[in-house]
């Protein structure tokens, strides 16, 4: 039986946050662990906040300055501006002394999907969500075999793993960075935002009135 522990502040938005969670606890992030965000959206940004909670080193890519120093401001350890420095993978194992990171979230698919291979520590796990940059990925096998990766997928998660990833954001007082909030009647609005890509830093959210 879990103690209960109230929220702080506003109310959390999970949606994000149960991939986020999920992601940390299928690496076992704790204290000491490394892990890689892509980008600056509402996975990628939740999950530096709740792995900044868990006491992990965080390294982050994105294609703006501006947004690195945002991320700054919310604890990463480590910027790359994955424009500047395409191989970013490379620049994780220097930043890790040749180690690697034991979690990648991969946020961004297609594009990236190699180099967070080359760039997971052994044993270290590539958390396979998103396909911002496409869904099929070509990638030489003998990296996983050899380093013994765990490429692990996910859909979101169940209404436990949802509990779990509240209860963690409000027992961290964790504040979710929410870019802009639409009503349920600007679902246009909203998905034209997104598309447009890269506008955003962290979630963009709808607020429903049934
Ligand atoms: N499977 C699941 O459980 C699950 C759950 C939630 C989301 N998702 C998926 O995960 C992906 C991310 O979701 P989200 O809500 O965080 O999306 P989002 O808010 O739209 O963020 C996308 C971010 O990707 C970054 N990006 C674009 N091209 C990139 C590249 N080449 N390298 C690195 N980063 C790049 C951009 O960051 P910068 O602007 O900083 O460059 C952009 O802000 C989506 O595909 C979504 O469908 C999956």
């Amino acid at each position: 039986m879990r103690a209960y522990v109230p929220f702080h502040g506003p109310p959390p938005r999970p949606l994000a946050g149960t991939t986020a969670w999920n992601a940390l606890r299928a690496a076992d992030v704790g204290p000491g662990s490394v892990v890689v965000l892509l980008g600056t959206g509402g996975v990628s940004i939740l999950t530096l906040q709740l792995a900044k909670a868990a006491g992990a080193t965080v390294i982050i890519t994105s294609s703006s300055d501006e947004k690195l120093a945002r991320a700054k401001a919310l604890g990463a350890d480590h910027l790359i501006n994955y424009r500047e420095t395409p191989d970013w993978d490379a620049k994780v194992l220097e930043l890790t002394d040749g180690l690697g990171a034991d979690l990648i979230v991969e946020t961004a698919g297609a594009a990236t999907f190699a180099r967070s291979i080359n760039a997971a520590a052994p044993g270290g796990t590539v958390f396979a969500i998103g396909f911002v940059t496409g869904a099929e990925a070509t990638t030489n096998l003998l990296p996983i075999i050899i380093k013994a990766l765990k490429v692990v997928g996910n859909n979101t998660g169940s209404v436990s793993d949802l509990c779990d990833a509240a209860r963690a954001i409000g027992a961290a007082r964790i504040d979710p960075v929410i870019d802009t909030v639409y009503s349920q009647h600007q679902a246009t609005e909203a998905y034209a935002h997104m598309a447009a890509g890269g506008r955003h830093f962290g979630k963009l959210a709808f607020s429903l009135s049934w």
